[in-house]
């Protein structure tokens, strides 16, 4: 059996079903190529149904670079085959009011030249491309950190500049942002917490999130989910790495010092760096 055999072999009647309505399409599950797919051993709640609905139920934010839609895929009439998806739609260049600083990428190589020719002439397949490759990197690291048992929603499949994740909710309703919840102080304590473990596997991988901020972290009742994660960044390899990861610290420090849990980002900066480079350093404990 070759490795592109689809998983749903056998012919489907599409003619029994009704035809996709307004904000629907069919599932593009099948559609998508198997590297495209999130990683095993996959969720049970994932519906890989061929005959399975996508709906757009609205926006869940709007933003500079992508915005994030609720989606359900579901097969009609199978409520046990339903799930709401969060859609993070990447925007090609000319609907982008803020352009991603060139720093996080440095390091990182186009495969085909043909398309590093395109993004260099901002063709309209360059920006396509260009909006593609952020979505294919946030799928990317998505995968790696989900497979390191990293708080991250599960990536369920990337289909050019559409990413489909997992909804991070609470009680149905999209988990806040960390910026937005006033936790007591033993919630606080345990937030950070998971967070340093969270910063600390992602060091031991040599990688910097990039872009943490209160922004960027859900929390979902006692626990904390990261998010936003294109512009991952390689701590060795790129030359401004420790920058970004300080950066994170300082971030992450700054939130939850003005909520009354005093954290040093200095501290935190060097048990990272620790785990990075692999010395005693980077103990989790202290
Ligand atoms: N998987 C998810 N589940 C629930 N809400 C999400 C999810 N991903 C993103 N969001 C919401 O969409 C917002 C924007 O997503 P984010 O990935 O941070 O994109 P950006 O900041 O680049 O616009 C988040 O702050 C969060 O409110
Ligand atoms: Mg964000």
């Amino acid at each position: 059996m070759s490795s592109d055999t689809p998983e749903t072999s056998y012919e489907f009647d599409f003619t029994v079903l009704p035809e996709p309505g307004e904000g629907q399409r069919w599932s593009t599950w099948l559609q998508v190529e198997r590297g495209c797919r999130g990683p095993e051993p996959r969720p049970p709640w994932v519906v890989t149904d061929q005959a399975a609905l996508d709906t757009d139920l609205g926006v869940l934010k709007t933003g500079k670079e992508a915005d994030v839609f609720l989606l359900e895929r579901a097969v009609p009439d199978r409520a046990d085959r339903s799930v709401l998806l969060a859609a993070k739609r990447y925007r090609t260049e000319e609907h982008r009011s803020f352009h991603r600083s060139t720093a996080y990428v440095e390091g990182r190589r186009t495969r085909k030249s043909r398309d590093a020719r395109a993004i260099a002439k901002r063709t309209a397949h360059g920006r396509a491309v260009a909006a593609g490759q952020w979505a294919a990197a946030e799928f990317d690291a998505l995968c790696r950190l989900w497979q390191a048992a990293v708080p991250v929603p599960y990536p369920v499949q990337i289909d050019g500049t559409e990413l489909l994740m997992e909804y991070v909710a609470v009680d149905g309703a999209a988990a806040p942002r960390l910026a937005q919840v006033r936790p007591d102080r033993a919630l606080l304590a345990s937030y950070f917490d998971q967070l340093r473990v969270a910063m600390a596997e992602l060091a031991r991988m040599g990688l910097a999130h990039g872009d943490l901020s209160a922004y960027n972290v859900l929390a979902q009742g006692d626990r904390v989910v990261l998010i936003d994660l294109p512009q991952v960044v390689d701590i060795v390899g790129n030359p401004q790495g420790m920058d970004f990861l300080a950066r994170d610290c300082r971030n992450v420090c700054a939130w939850f010092t003005a909520k009354g849990l005093e954290v040093d980002p200095d501290e935190l900066l060097a048990g990272l760096i620790g785990q990075a480079f692999g010395s005693a350093g980077g103990s989790l404990g202290g």
